[in-house]
């Protein structure tokens, strides 16, 4: 395990690294990160493809990786699941675009915070239904959701869901549990759906911060579902699963039935992948959230003292949300490109004054890019 071991990726057809390809620019956009997995996951996932048959396997029969997640659950959030509530799915994009289905109709509408994931933001019009923004807001330092706005807009007959996203994509907030509650009422007053997509849960890197799952709230567990994945943390997305925590049955049949025929079983080497980083990476774990936490502070000191940029302190992720406005240029992701950086532009998340730098990679790779933002 050596998170400043620097990788190439060449000839594996990263999406990340493709993009830029022939050219001079640091890829640090998409959200993979340039760690080789845990020892004991490629470990688990070579023993599965040396039995030869990769034949099918349901989810719900392979019993390990479903142990795996209700162990998981119980240790890092306290949390108590019963196994019959886990539903896989091939991935958090398709969970959530699954639940406009399952519990919406076409035309109506959707509050979803913004800036945020740019496929969250989709998700609405993909599924006929319109999307209400609630706006991100900066308080004491520290990004977080408009309430306000919270409140009036869920009071509108026809919003049915709020798709969640925490910890925050891209600001890195972690809600806390005043905040979450006070999600949980607003959506218990109006009749509300919440679907809560916590992908990046397992990367929370204040030590003050702590992550309350919303399927653990209390007045809404019929209401809710919990969208979580192995993928960010342990670095498999690549591998297409993921995981939907819905208590209530008669909710669990609705969201199977809207997928069935349409979404395909989260797949064998997901699980697997799963199951070991759940039961045999905790010490990996630890040191990636050590190094995490370095890469921010480095880059949290090194962006604020560039005149022109400025961060806050995420709590969570490993994506750190950049306000350019201060350079004066029309087009930031431009600027950054030129000095051969290559973020997410801001204006796919919702403000084209900011852009997202990925420091999921080793911390030579962040320098050369700070060495290059400087230049
Ligand atoms: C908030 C959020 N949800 C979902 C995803 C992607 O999920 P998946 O690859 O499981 O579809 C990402 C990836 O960056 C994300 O940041």
């Amino acid at each position: 395990m050596d998170f400043s071991q620097t990788i190439s990726r060449d000839n594996t057809y990263s999406l990340k690294w493709l993009k830029y390809q022939g050219q001079d620019i640091l890829p640090m956009w998409v959200a993979d990160t340039e760690f080789s997995c845990a020892q004991p996951i490629l470990d688990a996932l070579h023993k599965r493809v040396g039995h030869g048959i990769l034949g099918y396997t349901h989810p719900s029969q392979y019993a390990p990786a479903n142990e795996a997640v209700k162990h998981w659950l119980k240790k890092q959030y306290n949390w108590d699941i019963e196994l019959e509530w886990i539903v896989w799915t091939p991935g958090v994009v398709p969970a959530f675009n699954l639940a406009c289905r399952a519990f919406c109709e076409p035309g109506d509408k959707v509050m979803v915070q913004s800036p945020n994931y740019p496929p969250m933001l989709a998700a609405p019009a993909i599924n006929k239904m319109e999307r209400v923004d609630i706006d991100t807001v900066e308080v004491d330092g520290r990004w977080t959701l408009d309430f306000a706005q919270l409140e009036k807009e869920a009071q509108d007959p026809k919003v049915k869901m709020f798709i969640l996203c925490n910890p925050m994509n891209p600001v890195g907030s972690v809600l806390t549990e005043a905040e979450l509650k006070e999600v949980a009422r607003i959506c218990q007053e109006n009749d509300i759906f919440l679907c809560s997509d916590e992908i990046h849960c397992d990367l929370v890197l204040d030590q003050q911060a702590k992550h309350i799952p919303a399927g653990t709230l209390a007045g809404v567990e019929s209401q809710t579902i919990t969208l979580m994945a192995a993928s960010k943390t342990f670095n498999i997305a690549g591998l297409g699963t993921s995981f939907a925590i819905i208590p209530d049955a008669k909710l669990r049949f609705q969201y199977n039935h809207a997928g069935m025929g349409l979404l395909p079983w989260a797949n064998i080497m997901g699980l697997v992948a799963t199951e070991a980083a759940f039961t045999e990476c905790d010490h990996w774990h630890k040191v990636l959230l050590d190094y995490l936490r370095g890469n921010r502070d480095y880059l949290y000191q090194e962006i604020n003292a560039i005149e022109g940029l400025r961060m806050l302190l995420p709590q969570a992720t490993y994506l750190a949300w950049v306000d350019a406005s201060g350079l004066n240029v029309p087009l930031p992701q431009k600027y950054f490109e030129d000095k051969g950086v290559g973020p997410s532009p801001g204006a796919d998340f919702g403000n084209k004054q900011f852009i997202r730098l990925n420091y999921g990679c080793p911390r030579s790779h962040l320098e050369h890019a700070i060495q290059r933002i400087k230049a």
